[in-house]
């Protein structure tokens, strides 16, 4: 069964959502829980989100799971989050995989231990050849470790003699960066009530509309996506252009 499609081609529903999922730690502690039960909680949102994005028609959904940053938080929450993920992977993969979707975890993978990133490297061959939703997850990710490993890449190609540095232009860049090949992200949210990329796409947001949800991340259920969706359909996405440009363009 595939997710089916309320809105699928529809230009006001965005192809690529990025959400920064924050707001575990306040919701375990208004609760008087460890973190890690939020981290768990977390978990049910994420399920909401990716079904509402299948039968939205959303082809790309990026989750920030872990970032760079988040290796300084106190030893035990990295070791119980890194086993919630691991355990995440294993449970929900042939999930993911009946709903025709694609995983992808971008972000640096040598910091993980090697049972998980046989995990990841098991979940993105079973689901590779789905052409459902895009799910990226991105871990041990940050927007200036994405780019840095880019500018050693083409760094290299240059040391080879495979590009002229005359050559080096946004597309070349792009072609070097963790999203290569997805659309850029139409829609941003971050839950939790903070109004910070904290470390995220740093390039790829240049464009998007930025949503930001006062909702801790386990409460951010269908309608809370579905009112940040509506609000994303308002906007009026100019690209550098007038108003008045984009609304003949777009036939008002
Ligand atoms: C986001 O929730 C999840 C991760 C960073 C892994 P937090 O754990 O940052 O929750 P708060 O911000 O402390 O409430
Ligand atoms: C951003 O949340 C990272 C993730 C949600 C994975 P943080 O909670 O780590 O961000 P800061 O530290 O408040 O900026
Ligand atoms: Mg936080």
């Amino acid at each position: 069964m595939t997710f089916i499609s309320e809105t699928a081609g529809s230009p006001r529903a965005p192809r690529h959502v990025a959400i920064i999922m924050d707001g575990n730690g306040r919701w375990a502690r208004n609760r008087h829980l460890p973190r890690i039960a939020g981290h768990r909680a977390g978990l049910e949102a994420v399920r909401t989100v990716v079904r509402r994005c299948g039968e939205k028609g959303v082809a790309v959904l990026t989750l920030f799971a872990f970032s760079s940053e988040n290796w300084q938080r106190p030893p035990d929450e990295v070791r119980l989050l890194m086993g919630l993920f691991a355990t995440a992977l294993d449970q929900e993969v042939a999930k993911l995989h009946e709903h025709n979707v694609r995983l992808r975890i971008v972000g640096d993978r040598s910091a993980f231990d090697p049972k998980l990133r046989q995990l990841i490297n098991h979940a993105e061959q079973r689901t590779a050849s789905n052409d459902g939703l895009r799910l990226m997850i991105a871990a041990n990710y940050g927007g200036r470790w994405d780019l840095t490993q880019a500018m050693r890449r083409l760094a290299l190609q240059v040391k080879r003699g495979a590009l002229e540095i005359e050559n080096i232009d946004e597309q070349s860049i792009q072609s070097v960066l963790s999203f290569h090949g997805l659309p850029e992200p139409d829609l941003f949210i971050r839950t939790g009530g903070e109004r910070r990329i904290s470390n995220f796409l740093l390039w790829q947001l240049a464009y998007t509309e930025l949503y930001f949800s006062q909702l801790l991340w386990p409460d951010f259920g269908v309608d809370a996506f579905d009112e940040a969706l509506s609000w994303y359909a308002s906007r009026q996405r100019r690209f550098g252009r007038t108003g008045e440009q984009v609304a003949k363009a777009e036939g008002y």
